[in-house]
């Protein structure tokens, strides 16, 4: 078999990964922590074989055209192809075919989902069977470093090198993470060059010291399934990291005034009783992490935001996995 295709999700970093520490290795400053988003999906398939002279890539994103790469757009997936090529020792040339469900290069972990289904495709087309911690590890060099996380079952966290499971997807069935989409522009800085100028902030120090105690209360509030204390410690993560953002060398705002719009509203419903908390990445749309049993409720009163064109609801789900 020298064709493969995988599925893998997108995640939702509750703990986010923003600075390198080394660009060449792709590893992090902190360690992250996300679950997977089961609506957020990239399916791609490889085929290594002796009758491609080059390297032939189509990206199928979201509401456009399948897209044919050229060499300099197609760069990262080479490289990451080459790395694959190399541990199976192989020549070949590979076609590969990838589609998107959802909008990329718009803050919803695109990269995530597509590195995570590539390396699992090229590796198996490729002759390999990685476990998960290989896969993990591997996947985290194709310079999407959070991408390590899709590899993984359900809730993930990333340390050094790979990422392992925190727990299954199955352990806390109500949660919810409903992504608001406000915007489908691309953004403006990539987040690999966020990372490499995080620590000209001078509230990177900052953000370091406060994930000391964010981490372990991260982790345990997924243990007891406690939204309250999720939702606040993602919320004041994601402010962190934005006030990182904001204050780098240049500067990165990534956030329109319908993200805030969409803030506001959360703050609101959430003083009059309505548990919903917000999460946002490195573009303008926004991520309400709630309950099933809220869901329905959340999601009519998003609706009726006028800037808001849709949602996507997730729920965590198992990671990169063969088709
Ligand atoms: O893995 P990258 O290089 O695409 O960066 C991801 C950055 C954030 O989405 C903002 C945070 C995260 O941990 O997912």
């Amino acid at each position: 078999m020298n064709k493969a295709t995988a599925v893998s999700p997108a995640n939702l970093a509750f703990v986010k990964f923003w600075g390198l520490k080394d660009a060449g290795k792709i590893l992090a400053f902190n360690p992250s922590i996300s679950m997977n988003l089961s609506k957020c999906l990239t399916k791609t398939t490889v085929y290594f074989d002796s009758k491609f002279k080059t390297d032939e890539i189509t990206l199928h994103y979201f509401q456009k055209k399948p897209k044919k790469l050229n060499s300099q757009e197609a760069e990262k997936i080479v490289k990451q192809l080459d790395r694959i090529r190399k541990l199976a020792g192989i020549k070949y040339k590979a076609q590969v075919y990838s589609q998107t469900n959802f909008p990329s290069q718009a803050g919803i972990a695109a990269s995530a989902s597509a590195f995570s289904a590539l390396t699992l495709a090229a590796s198996r087309a490729a002759g390999l069977k990685l476990g998960k911690k290989e896969l993990s590890g591997l996947t985290r060099l194709s310079g999407s470093g959070s991408a390590c996380r899709s590899v993984i079952d359900g809730f993930a966290i990333w340390q050094n090198k790979d990422a392992s499971e925190l727990a299954s997807y199955t352990y806390w069935p109500e949660l919810r993470d409903i992504v608001v989409v406000v915007d489908t522009g691309e953004k403006t800085t990539s987040s690999f060059a966020g990372h490499l100028s995080a620590c000209t902030s001078p509230y990177f120090k900052a953000r370091q010291q406060e994930l000391k105690s964010r981490i372990p209360q991260i982790a345990e509030a997924i243990k007891n399934k406690d939204l309250k204390i999720l939702g606040e410690q993602a919320e004041l993560d994601t402010l962190s990291m934005h006030l990182v953002m904001m204050t780098s060398k240049p500067p990165i705002f990534s956030l329109k005034p319908s993200s805030w719009q969409v803030i506001e509203e959360v703050r609101k419903w959430r003083q009059q009783g309505l548990p919903a908390y917000f999460s946002i990445d490195n573009g303008p749309n926004i991520h309400i992490l709630c309950e099933q049993k809220n869901q329905a409720e959340i999601a009519k009163k998003l609706k009726k935001i006028p800037q808001v064109l849709f949602l996507i609801v997730n729920k965590n789900c198992p990671g990169a996995r063969l088709l």
